[in-house]
């Protein structure tokens, strides 16, 4: 994960490429990354966060576009993989935050539809509706649009535990999730409704977060436990559910871990693909990030072709459980990683036609 110059992301990167600009009445460095194009234009959520330097920005941003290659292409839907990431000198708010937001708007109208963004970690709804001031190329919001824009996090959630429970159905036979033990590992805009509902399910919440009182307030409000955040690895549960920051399975954490499934929102949660191969081994299952953690991209997806009824979304999220129940299946015909169930899928997805949504 160490980035040490532009030239040594983007020539260790797949993708088509990036565009940089550096934004100086802020100090921001922005950058949009383009993966492939394949099966449709770029999409993705713009990023808002403070890096190291401005090369592990671009790296993030180069990472997180690939995985969103794989997801529309997992799901089936007709873009390609991008992303944009804002890489601010420091956290952003008010009139400094909106004037970044709308330059940035401005900056995706010079591309002219090359890339179209959304909602990611560190940008809000209200961020989404700032751009889309400014611009078109952005997912779920109009200018003119009446309603509030939509916050993808909800429904990313609800796939999660549509895939918590296909893996648990994977390992037991479906029993449901009455007394299964879920520690999520970051209470934000996706942990803290999956917390809601897998408390609803029956489940029991185990709640980490650097912000230990927003871990706090999503534990009590669901009758769960907090845990410290450098206890979430070693401590035991059914389920270990990343909802943060990626790379959090690696050569030194899955050794540590004491759970029977990892399936949660977190992009790109496994440091390098041998870390698929190394869970495996510890007899845990892996539910593909970019599969399991699809269900806002594809609600945007699906609002963007004009589909407005929450419920009808709401089931076809649901169905992403279908999707790993078959990928796990699949990963046991072959005696392989489910990552490499899943990436069998993309890669003919990518070749094949374009896609149906
Ligand atoms: N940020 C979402 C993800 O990582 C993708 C997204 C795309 C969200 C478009 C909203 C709109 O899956």
């Amino acid at each position: 994960m160490e980035a040490r110059s532009f030239e040594d992301v983007l020539e260790g990167w797949d993708g088509i490429g990036a565009v940089v600009r550096y934004d100086r009445p802020s100090g921001t460095w922005i950058f949009v990354a383009l993966h492939d194009d394949t099966r449709g234009r770029p999409v993705g959520g713009c990023r808002m966060k403070v890096y190291e330097t401005p090369a592990a920005g671009l790296l993030d941003a180069t990472r997180l576009a690939r995985g969103m290659t794989h997801k529309w292409a997992s799901i089936d839907f007709d873009f390609g993989g991008g992303k944009a990431v804002l890489a601010v000198p420091h956290p952003m708010e008010g009139e400094a935050r909106a004037g970044l937001l709308r330059r940035f708007g401005r900056f995706l109208n010079t591309l002219q539809g090359a890339y179209a963004t959304g909602e990611d970690m560190g940008t809000t709804p209200e961020d989404m509706r700032v751009i889309a001031g400014e611009t078109e190329w952005v997912m779920g919001v109009s200018r003119d649009d009446p309603e509030p824009p939509a916050d993808p996090g909800p429904f990313t959630a609800l796939g999660v535990l549509a895939g918590i429970e296909a893996a648990m159905a994977h390992l037991d036979g479906g029993a449901g999730l009455e007394g299964t033990s879920v520690l999520i590992q970051g209470a934000g805009d996706v942990g803290a409704p999956l917390a809601r509902l897998l408390a609803d399910a029956g489940a029991r919440v185990l709640v980490a977060d650097l912000d230990e009182e927003r871990a706090a307030a999503v534990a009590g409000e669901v009758g769960g436990e907090v845990v410290a955040p450098e206890a979430v690895y070693a401590t035991e549960c059914h389920v270990f559910a990343p909802c943060a920051v990626g790379a959090v399975l690696n050569r030194s954490t899955i050794p540590l871990l004491r759970c029977r499934i990892v399936a949660g929102s977190a992009n790109n949660q496994l440091e390098e693909d041998e870390d698929a191969e190394r869970l495996r081994e510890r007899g845990i299952l892996y539910a593909p990030d970019y599969v399991v953690n699809a269900g806002g991209a594809m609600a945007f997806g699906l609002i963007n072709k004009g589909l407005t009824a929450r419920e009808e979304i709401e089931a076809r999220v649901r169905r992403l459980g279908e999707s790993l129940t078959e990928i796990f299946a699949e990963a046991d015909r072959g005696e392989e990683t489910p990552l490499a169930a899943a990436r069998r899928k993309v890669e003919a997805m990518l070749a094949g036609a374009s896609g149906a949504g």
